[in-house]
């Protein structure tokens, strides 16, 4: 079992180099998006814009919460609750309709100087090619402009740790799918930013190699004191790893710990504790407990 799991608390999340800092602070975040054009001439959108039937689309709606240093932060909800949406915003990939996200203080759609390098996105470059995994770390470290002894030190202490050294000198593209998935976050892990945002990055990985990702990923965390902000659909897979979770549906349903979720909604397991805030008891499976209760936050 992963040790993570056991220390997960309910209301004081435990990692050694977890400040309790705010670090991330969203506030009252809403995104619209306009509506998607349809046509070539936009015959169609002209006529119902006139009819008052062309509406911009909602992603995001007044949402607020904090992510503290050092924490692995898991953003769950249902597909097209705003999950991406909200990564973006943070990467400043787009911007919001209203509202803010703040990063150490700064504005990260706004405060560019303040921010950049400082937050960073699973790196998924350079691997369409035929280039080795060294080839392509070094690429990687060249771009974040790291001194070349640093780039080497980051690659040689990196793969150990992902257990990848034998791999060093084999294309990316011969890789499997998860191998190549080690690859990108280890290019990510060597820019050295202090806040990492992943977007499903364990789609589509055996059970092996999610495993290893959040045993590796984990101890990488507890080393550098970095934060990261996760999204996923597997929720036994936030349940293990992450300290707190917040829960949208396009607006915020409740920032907690997994532990805290579960007790509050008398489940066994966040997969159920998660369908039951979403959806009641109706959409549970057959056979589990009931009981709907206050949900706290912390
Ligand atoms: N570029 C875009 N233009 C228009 N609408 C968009 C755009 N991107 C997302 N949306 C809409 O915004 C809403 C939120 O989408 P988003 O991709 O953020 O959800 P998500 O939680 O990441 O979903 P999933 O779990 O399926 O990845 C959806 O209704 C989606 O259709
Ligand atoms: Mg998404």
């Amino acid at each position: 079992m992963l040790k993570r799991v056991e220390r997960v608390s309910a209301e004081v999340p435990k990692r050694a180099n977890h400040s309790y800092r705010e670090i991330l602070e969203v506030e009252d975040l809403t995104k619209f998006y306009p509506p998607v054009r349809r046509g070539i001439l936009g015959f169609r959108d002209l006529l119902d814009t006139l009819r008052g039937r062309r509406e911009d689309v909602l992603a995001l709606e007044h949402v607020s919460f904090t992510v503290r240093s050092g924490e692995w932060f898991g953003l769950l909800g249902p597909n097209g609750s705003g999950k991406t949406t909200l990564c973006n915003i943070i990467l400043d990939i787009t911007t919001p309709t209203s509202g803010q996200v703040r990063f150490d203080g700064h504005d990260v759609n706004r405060e560019h100087g303040h921010t950049r390098g400082r937050l960073c996105p699973m790196q998924y470059q350079f691997f369409h090619d035929r280039v080795s995994v060294r080839d392509g770390l070094r690429q990687t470290g060249a771009e974040w402009m790291l001194p070349r002894k640093e780039i080497e030190a980051r690659i040689d202490w990196l793969v150990d740790l992902f257990e990848m050294r034998d791999k060093l000198d084999d294309w990316v593209i011969r890789l499997s799918g998860g191998m190549q998935r080690k690859v990108w976050l280890i290019a990510t892990l060597m820019s050295g930013a202090e806040f990492l945002v992943f977007d499903e990055p364990t789609w589509g990985l055996d059970v092996f190699t999610r495993r290893t990702l959040y045993r590796e990923l984990g101890q990488f965390m507890e080393k550098t004191g970095t934060t990261v902000f996760w999204t996923t659909h597997n929720l036994q897979e936030a349940q293990e790893t992450c300290d707190r979770i917040a829960i949208i549906d396009n607006r915020l349903i409740t920032v907690t710990t997994p532990k805290k979720l579960m007790e509050d909604m008398h489940k066994a397991n966040l997969e159920e504790a998660f369908v039951q805030l979403l959806r009641g008891e109706q959409e549970s499976p057959v056979g589990s407990d009931s009981g709907t209760t206050r949900i706290g936050t912390s």
